[in-house]
């Protein structure tokens, strides 16, 4: 009776107690053991009796002890038994940034060091922000229909094909002191190649204020490309852009001479990295900017072409086509 009772009331509070109780009552020298050997003494008119209550408590012990173990098997319903600090973390993947992503923040990082600030502006644009406000008439060879995306087949909204168009919005809705960066996607109607596509990033600058000169614009190159790519040097090449006079074009020096923190691609010389100039005043005019007191340079970059320099990558395709093997390279900070 007691044992019954002891039986039903038993409440383990970790497997080793449930352990205990079965040796206690099923071992070899367990209680129930005991009690089949004292059933053999037991006189004949309450044998009966006595073997029908082993029996139960047999049961019962049964019972108990397997209903507590689906309680201890950890292949069943987790409880806060299953708890074990010991076994090791599950693995947690860090995503990374693209190599656009990260280059483009450390384009911005540097020009914040100088006062500049980040512009945007969409990338459907209206013709008059994309093509005419930046000096580039209806005729121009520049607006060449075949580099640009027109939608719906109206020649009045394309996809950008530069990030120039933020130079307007910008001027268009602020005065003069500016000093903007604007980086984004482009657009041109181009075979896509190894080395072009027809959708890219570029990063736009743009400083008007009152006596900006050509030297400041060439001290801020300067300043850009040293901070970027370490101790370079850059040199400026004559060029021509619609919306800047006089023009140039940016090449760094990319050989084996230079200190550059990524200097990778041995021996290859001086290499183009950006157009500048200064702001025509026919611009100017036409954002209704006084150029006779109003001076400014902007310059702008492909982002890719310079991701492609500073990490080695060989094909501009291998930045849309999201291979793990290689966007798990980059940063995970940035
Ligand atoms: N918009 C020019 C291009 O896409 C780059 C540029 C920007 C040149 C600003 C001069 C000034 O090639």
């Amino acid at each position: 009776k007691n044992y019954l009772k002891e039986v039903q009331e038993f409440n383990p509070k970790n497997p080793e107690e449930l352990e205990n109780f079965r040796i206690k009552f099923l071992g070899k020298k367990g209680i129930l053991n005991d009690l089949f050997q004292k059933f053999k003494e037991v006189p004949n008119d309450t044998k009966k009796e006595f073997g029908q209550q082993i029996n139960h408590l047999k049961q019962l012990v049964n019972d108990k002890i397997n209903s507590l173990k689906d309680h201890y098997n950890f292949s069943k319903q987790p409880t806060s038994d299953r708890l074990d600090l010991t076994r090791p973390g599950y693995p947690f993947n860090l995503g990374t940034r693209h190599p656009i992503s990260v280059v483009k923040n450390k384009i911005i990082s540097i020009f914040k060091k100088i006062g500049f600030s980040v512009a945007d502006g969409p990338e459907i644009e209206d013709d008059w922000h994309n093509f005419t406000a930046l000096n580039m008439s209806e005729h121009h060879p520049a607006r060449d229909m075949q580099d640009t995306f027109f939608i719906d087949k109206n020649p009045d909204l394309v996809l950008r094909t530069h990030t120039s168009s933020v130079q307007i919005r910008y001027m268009e809705k602020n005065e003069p002191p500016i000093r903007i960066l604007s980086p984004g996607r482009v657009y041109r109607n181009e075979d896509i190649s190894s080395r072009s596509h027809c959708m890219f990033h570029q990063i736009e600058g743009l400083y008007v204020d009152t006596n900006v000169s050509f030297a400041d614009l060439k001290q801020t190159l300067q300043f850009f490309t040293s901070e970027l790519f370490g101790k370079s040097e850059i040199r400026m090449r004559p060029s021509y852009f619609p919306f800047t006079e006089p023009s140039a074009e940016v090449d760094v020096y990319w050989g084996l001479e230079t200190e550059t923190d990524y200097r990778i691609t041995k021996g290859t010389g001086w290499l183009e990295i950006l157009g500048c100039g200064m702001i025509d005043p026919n611009v100017l005019k036409n954002v209704n900017i006084n150029p006779e007191k109003y001076s400014g340079f902007a310059f702008g970059m492909g982002i890719e072409r310079i991701v492609m320099l500073m990490y080695q990558i060989g094909d501009i395709r291998m930045f849309t086509e999201n291979d793990i093997r290689m966007l798990k390279q980059f940063s995970t900070e940035y």
